[in-house]
């Protein structure tokens, strides 16, 4: 199997610590996504930013993460929950790079609210990849769910 590689997002490390995670247990590479301009650390300025954002379907500049992706056959794209969706860096990377012949893993974490239109969204931008089985969970998970998880879709190192 060629190597994994875990892309993500995160603002407050809850999604970071599952991608460090998912690495760890594939033996994948990971690299995270930054935008040139971090969201506002006020959990309200945030929100209204990132609404807005949503909203108008923004692509943030990003300054690391989205090199090409051409060694990997399966890319693993995480993303907190934002108002049901992926945080705007993500769509940034997905239209950046072009992943039509890889397969897709979701992964968030969220306050509740599971995936909500997450996987959904990601299909919409990458309609010739292949999209398998994700993991959603609060920012409270154990490794060997995480664990179970990878096993169950044949990724497990
Ligand atoms: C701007 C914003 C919007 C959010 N919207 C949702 C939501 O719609 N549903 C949900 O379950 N959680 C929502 N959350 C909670 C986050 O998904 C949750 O805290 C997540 O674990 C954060 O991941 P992170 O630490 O990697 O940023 C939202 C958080 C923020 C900051």
């Amino acid at each position: 199997m060629s190597k994994a590689l875990v892309v993500y997002y995160s603002y407050s490390n809850s999604t970071k610590n599952l991608a460090e995670s998912i690495a760890l247990l594939t033996e994948g590479d990971i690299r995270e996504l930054i935008p040139e301009k971090p969201y506002s650390f006020s959990y309200n300025g945030a929100t209204k930013e990132v609404r807005n954002e949503i909203e108008r379907g923004y692509c943030p500049k990003l300054v690391s993460g989205n090199e090409p992706k051409n060694n990997y056959e399966y890319i693993f794209i995480g993303t907190p929950n934002w108002f049901k969706s992926f945080a705007p860096p993500i769509l940034s990377f997905l239209r950046s790079v072009d992943l039509s012949d890889k397969i897709i893993i979701p992964f968030c974490t969220h306050g509740g609210g599971g995936f909500g239109q997450i996987e959904t969204n990601i299909f919409k931008e990458c309609p010739n990849s292949k999209l398998i089985s994700g993991f959603d969970t609060t920012s409270d998970f154990h490794d060997t769910q995480v664990e179970t998880w990878l096993d169950n879709i044949g990724l497990l190192a």
